[in-house]
């Protein structure tokens, strides 16, 4: 390349960004519409659960967060609607208290977060999209891109906890098409855990750094509706030996006695409520809506344990044949529907077996979309770690009663899902889309 060619090639780039950009945020908008519009006024400004806001408070949070970052912060333009930030800081009222503030109703909150979409479009166009850490490479947007997907996988989760007759609909899930059973053994060694190269990776998976992970085996493949049944038919909720004294409390304060949104009718079958809808349960689709003392639980019955969060990751990026860390477990490419079930483009988790091609080098399945996969370890920051571009994206959790989750679920988009991406949650919480796999540590008969 020559020194002429460089600034149009550059441009050209650029361009190709401020592309990818829109498109990213268009697709997350016309999610949220969706989420929004198949509901009516009612349904828009209830609280389906006191551990969920009401929808239309996410709607009008997702655009006061843009208008901070976007229009105000990158655009350094005037506010649209100043008076109403503190309504929708998420720091400032819980859940439980959100449905008696003088929230915007639908109507208005429709009116703001297109008003502040029309601005951003101005920024969007006006931005080198460079220099500076808040737009290089698009950052500033892309965050707020993997906020509103955030946001509307919380919606799709209040979604599937509000009662009455279903209103989502999408295709069934494609059919398992290999035979996925077993564990899969992970040599021991170094691998590169988090990222420094990914322009859209959030502060929590900074920076990549070298992890000494001892050999272990892990599942092929999530644990299916049919084994938790097997766990469930064995008195695995009423055996407290198989459950931890803090879970065991949980248990029974709780009432649980089956994963969350199991039914089981006068005959003794099983069923599964999925978004309005019931369907008997499917045997060999990954079990969701587990809580982590749950999986716990069902680990100690099944003789292993959840893996650790580094486990997981080498897992699903640890690359034997060169040694390097892919983005994905399939390689560097973004996800398609072939590799995995993201996006909501179906409302609930494939078969084992349903995405080969998506499985990583050792051949570990499913590992990306499906279900949330809750692992061992607590949220805690990667050494080196730099707070960006708030603290309250993940510094102030870190350390807090969390478990960390991988690989996001059929209800996470693409954008906020990655080999790098961690969430975070109470171990107690169910509504999300939370499943596992489970890992155990070689013995000296194994080696
Ligand atoms: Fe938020």
């Amino acid at each position: 390349m020559t020194i002429q060619q460089m600034p149009g090639t550059d441009r050209a780039e650029t361009e190709r960004l401020r592309g990818r950009i829109a498109d990213t945020l268009e697709r997350a908008r016309r999610r949220t519409i969706g989420l929004t519009e198949c509901v009516d006024e009612a349904e828009l400004v209830a609280q389906h659960s006191r551990i969920m806001s009401p929808l239309v408070w996410d709607l009008a949070h997702i655009g006061n967060q843009e208008e901070l970052w976007l229009v105000r912060d990158v655009g350094g333009r005037e506010p649209v609607r100043q008076d109403i930030d503190h309504l929708y800081d998420a720091f400032k009222h819980a859940r439980a208290d959100r449905p008696a503030l003088p929230l915007l109703d639908p109507a208005q909150a429709r009116d703001y977060v297109g008003t502040v979409r029309e601005k951003v479009w101005d920024v969007l166009e006006r931005s080198p999209l460079r220099g500076g850490d808040l737009v290089e490479g698009g950052f500033a947007f892309g965050m707020i891109a993997q906020h509103e997907q955030q946001h509307d996988e919380t919606m799709l989760a209040t979604h599937q906890l509000r009662t009455g007759e279903a209103v989502l609909s999408a295709p069934p899930t494609p059919a398992a098409t290999a035979t996925v059973t077993g564990e899969v053994v992970v040599p021991a060694g170094e691998f590169s855990m988090g990222t420094d190269t990914d322009p859209w990776a959030l502060d929590n998976e900074r920076p990549a750094h070298p992890v000494h992970v001892d050999a272990f085996a892990i599942d092929a493949a999530p644990v299916t509706n049919e084994q938790f049944l097997a766990f469930l038919d064995d008195g695995g909720y009423e055996r407290p030996e198989l459950w931890s004294e803090r879970g065991w409390a949980h248990r029974v304060e709780a009432g649980l006695t089956a994963p969350q949104f199991w039914e089981q009718d006068g005959g003794g079958r099983w069923w599964r409520r999925t978004f309005g809808a019931m369907q008997p349960l499917r045997t060999h689709q990954p079990v969701v809506h587990v809580c982590w003392f749950e999986a716990e639980a069902y680990a100690n019955w099944a003789g292993k344990r959840l893996p650790t969060e580094a486990e997981w990751e080498k897992a699903a990026r640890f690359d034997p044949a060169t040694g390097r860390s892919r983005r994905y477990p399939w390689g560097d490419g973004d996800p398609t529907a072939a590799l995995a079930n993201l996006g909501q483009h179906h409302l609930e988790p494939a078969d084992i077996g349903a995405y080969p091609a998506g499985a990583s080098p050792l051949g570990v399945h499913q590992l990306i979309g499906d279900v949330w996969e809750w692992t061992a370890s607590g949220f805690d920051p990667y050494p080196g770690f730099r707070a960006f571009p708030y603290r309250e994206y993940s510094e102030v959790f870190y350390g807090g009663d969390y478990k960390v989750l991988r690989g996001g679920s059929f209800g996470a988009d693409q954008v906020a899902a990655r080999g790098t991406f961690r969430n975070w949650d109470h171990p107690i919480r169910r509504q999300i889309f939370s499943g596992f796999r489970l890992a155990r540590s070689l013995t000296a008969d194994d080696l």
